[in-house]
């Protein structure tokens, strides 16, 4: 059976009581749900939040890390400090961390290999903004973003890496990529990975589409060949909103 992967983006919102509560809501709303999930609340909850889903089927993930192991970097969190909490996986490339924060995709990259040379799983984010897709330049943004984010990752760590292609005019906005834009673009993240990697790891990567996901669209969208999972923001934040996007089917 075709794998569906849910994973919720928290951003900077709720303190550890609120997440905690959240996260016991969705442990016991999403025991039966037959899709892989993952939440990320903020770092300040990722213990209390730990605590709650241990031993259920939720992943814990984290938001964003450092791009050293440890030293003299006020303000930054690390692979080895996430690990010690008990994260399983870290978003990253996020497009809010791409532009609000400047990062670039050497920055991601350390990051990116860090993360899987420290065993953890990674969803590394991709998309355009309005005015690279008007000026025609969506593949090019893409492949670069896929290219230079994965560089010196082998086939083998492949395995834990997951890609979200999240459109920045569609994150928080309401508007999303209909179902045919978005399968098309996964289908050209495909091709870059299928490039890069191989036919056969291209098939089994798993790519969430990001961008205000609802659960009135979250099916549509799944629906498509090429759209494996979701990579949800505002939605995640209620369960009420995050449950029905998880049990789409
Ligand atoms: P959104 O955010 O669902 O609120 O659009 C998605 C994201 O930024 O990951």
């Amino acid at each position: 059976m075709r794998l569906y992967y849910i994973a919720g983006n928290w951003k900077m919102h709720k303190t550890v009581n609120e997440s905690v509560a959240l996260a016991r809501e969705l442990a016991a709303r999403l025991s039966c749900c037959k899709e892989k999930v993952m939440i990320a609340p903020a770092f300040t909850a990722l213990s209390e939040v730990a605590k709650v889903i241990e031993g259920t089927n939720i992943l814990l993930g984290a938001q964003n890390m450092g791009p050293e192991e440890q030293g003299a970097h006020t303000g930054e969190v690390s692979v080895l400090m996430l690990k010690d909490l008990g994260v399983k996986v870290v978003i990253l490339g996020h497009s809010e961390r791409r532009h609000t924060y400047l990062e670039s995709d050497a920055l991601i990259n350390r990051k990116v290999r860090l993360a899987l040379a420290q065993s953890l799983e990674v969803i590394l984010c991709v998309g355009e903004t309005l005015e690279e897709r008007e000026g025609g330049r969506l593949e090019k943004v893409i492949d670069t973003q896929l290219c230079e984010g994965l560089a010196g990752v082998d086939g083998a760590a492949l395995d834990r890496v997951t890609i979200a292609y999240e459109p920045v005019w569609a994150i928080g906005t309401g508007k999303t990529a209909t179902p045919e834009d978005a399968d098309a673009v996964h289908a050209y993240c495909r091709k870059v990975v299928a490039a890069l990697y191989g036919e056969q790891k291209a098939k089994a990567m798993i790519i969430q589409y990001g961008g205000s996901v609802k659960a009135d669209n979250a099916a549509a969208l799944m629906a498509k060949p090429n759209i494996d999972g979701a990579l949800v923001g505002g939605a995640s934040l209620k369960a009420e909103s995050f449950v029905p996007i998880a049990m789409f089917r």
